[in-house]
Parts: structure tokens; sequence; C-alpha cells
């Protein structure tokens, strides 16, 4: 099998790559990534020696490159991560994420629909999205495949666009498809823009831990590990045309959260937890912020037997040793690039050094 990945240089992609690549040496894995900010090279190094994989530049927001690669790569699974995902950035700058996530994965089907032609045996395009398709929820109840679409931020609105347009393809033209949307994922090589890594790397370095609002939103956590897992099945085993949302059983107030990472990097690095706790901030909401997301898992267990294998307290500590003990990951992370953002966003008291 022939499999194109696209978005292979950012975080669930890597971690895909890492777990398929060594594992089916008799198929092959071309990475396709546009090399925007979050892409880490460093995250795919290991992978660079295999002869089953090889990593091909290329923007899917541009209709030529992508038809190009896909004529050369003649793909028979297609797993599609590559998007812009980072919520804060679609509020400041939306249009980014109409290019890549929009009209890249319309460009995706169209090259998709012109190589395989009227093939479908043997041939599987996985779009994988997100709960924060479906909004937000109050304190009860949990996102299944039947929850209507009411997507909140500039980012959630145009991967519910994303979906429509994949199962557009598949209603109209006959595409082979599956989605996957899974919650808040964590775990190795996520970019620090993100809550776990952010909160992660900061403690370790003593600089501010800012919480938005009170902390009381609620996230439903998912190991990067246990998420590839159910990709992998649904690409393996999934029906066309069917939607499975992935969640781990992991709700955590954001609180919960950040009180968790504190203990774990206190206890790692022999520091004392007050003294880590003294870096928290709470710092102006985020506008539209959801207030709690939550997956209900049940078609996939049922149907694909899979279930996550990580708790998140175990995943939690294993996450938090991976970054500090991956100190050349972390530092090409935080480049000049990530440190513009983290000034523009959160002002000046981000980069500060040691506060305590
Ligand atoms: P994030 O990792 O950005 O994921 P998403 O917004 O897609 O859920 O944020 C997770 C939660 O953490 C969310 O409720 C916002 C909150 N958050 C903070 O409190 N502080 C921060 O600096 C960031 C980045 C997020």
């Amino acid at each position: 099998m022939r499999y194109l990945v696209t978005g292979g240089l950012g975080f669930i992609g890597s971690n895909f790559l890492h777990r398929l690549v060594p594992s089916r040496p008799g198929d092959s894995f071309v990475n396709v990534d546009c090399c925007s900010y979050a892409a880490n090279p460093k995250s795919v190094e290991s992978l660079e020696g295999c002869a089953n994989y090889r990593f091909v530049r290329a923007d899917l927001a541009e209709a030529a490159e992508v038809r190009e690669v896909v004529g050369a790569v003649e793909p028979d699974v297609v797993v599609h991560f590559a998007a812009e995902s980072h919520v804060d950035r679609s509020i400041r700058g939306p249009e980014s994420f109409l290019k890549s996530n929009v009209v890249g994965t319309f460009n995706l089907l169209e090259a998709v629909r012109e190589r395989w032609g009227a093939r479908r045996d043997g041939v599987r395009f996985h779009h994988v999205s997100t709960d924060e398709v479906f909004g937000s929820l109050g304190a009860e109840g949990a996102f299944n495949e039947e929850t209507p679409y009411d997507p909140s931020s500039p980012y959630s609105a145009t991967k519910a666009a994303s979906d429509h347009l994949v199962r557009a393809w598949h209603r109209t033209f006959g595409i082979p498809v599956t989605i996957s949307n899974c919650s808040n994922n964590y775990g190795p090589r996520q970019h620090p823009e993100k809550l776990m890594p952010l909160m992660i790397m900061n403690a370790a370095a003593g600089k501010p831990l800012p919480v938005y609002g009170q902390g009381a939103n609620v996230r439903d956590w998912l190991h990067v590990e246990d998420h590839c897992a159910a990709i992998e099945l649904i690409v393996d085993k999934g029906t066309p045309g069917q939607t499975y949302n992935v969640g781990g059983h992991g709700e955590r107030t954001n609180m919960q959260v950040v009180d968790a990472i504190c203990e774990a990097v206190a206890k790692e690095t022999g520091r004392s937890l007050a003294s880590v706790r003294d870096q928290i901030r709470f710092v102006q909401d985020r506008p539209g912020h959801d207030f709690r997301y939550a997956i209900d898992p049940r078609r996939i267990e049922r149907e694909l037997q899979w279930s996550p294998r990580w708790s998140f307290e175990d995943g939690l500590r294993d996450t938090v040793r991976w970054y500090l003990a991956n100190d050349a990951w972390c530092a090409s992370a935080v480049n000049e690039e990530y440190h513009a953002w983290t000034q523009t966003h959160y002002g000046t008291s981000q980069t500060e050094g040691q506060t305590s």
C-alpha cells in the first residue's frame, strides 16, 4: 500500500508516522507538509533513514502542487492531518485557516478524485477532524456522531467546512472517505502554543503559566498514541462514508490539568510544588471560549473494538517526562516565530525569565 500522509511534520501526523512506518515495512509512506510555523522536522528525524519513508514539501492550498504530488505518489490511502489548528491564532488571523483547512482539503479531494477515477476498491481518504465542530457543551452530555455542527471559532468553522466537503465528495462522487472527530490530544511532539506543552515547558523554565479566565473550562484529554491507534483502525476497517468520534474519557478542567502539570514538574525536577504553582497567572479569557467538550466514543468502541490504553494520570506523567528529556526538540520549537507569537498574544510577561 502507498500512503500519502499530509501534515506529517505536525503533532498528530508525526506521531502517526512513528506508529506506522516501522510497523509496516511492506508499505510506503510519503509525508507531505508545507512547513508552516508549526511543522517541526525534528519530529520525524528518526524516520529519515527508513527505506519506506520520504518527505515531500508541498502546499495543499496550491492546486497544482497537490495535483503534482498526488500524481507522483499515486496513493492508495490518504490520511489528511494537515491543518491550521490553534484557536487563538484563528481569532487573531483567520485567513490562513481558510486557505489551509478549506481550500487545502478541497484541493486534496479534487486531486484524489482525478487520480482514483472510478477506482473504489483498496483506496481510502481519511480526514482527521476535531470535536470543536460541535460547539460547546454545558455541564452535562457528550458529543456523538449525530450531534449537529455548531462551531464557535474561525478555526472550528473551517474544520466544519472541511468535514462537509469530505462528506460531499463521498455522497456526490463516491470517494471512499472516513472522518474522525477527536477530543483534545496530548503527548510528545506537540507545538508549545497548546495548553499542555506550553504549561510543561513554562513550568520547567520558571516562566508564567497563563490560565484563561478562571480555568473552569473542561476539555476531554486523549493521548495522541490512542488517537493514532484509532485512526489506524478506521483506515483499515472503518466503513466508507462513516464518521467516528474518538475520545479518551479524560474530562478535566483546565485548572485540574495545570495543577497536575505543576505536581509532575515539581516531582520530576525536585522543586517544591508551591514554587511551581506560584508561576500560575490568571489572564484575560479567550473570546467565544467554548465551555466544555466531551466525546461519546461508543461507536468506535463497539464497531472497531477501540479503547484508549492511557489513563490521564499515566499519560500526563509520561508526557511531562518526554518534554523534560527532549531539550533539543523543545529548543527547536521555541524559535523566533514562537517568541513573536507569545509576545503578541500574552505580552512581555510570557517571555520573562525565572519568576521564582
Ligand atoms: P488549547 O490547547 O488551545 O486547545 P483548544 O482551545 O483547541 O481546546 O487550549 C485548551 C484549553 O486551555 C482551552 O480551554 C484554552 C485553555 N488555555 C489556557 O487557559 N491558557 C493558554 O495559554 C492556552 C494556550 C489555552
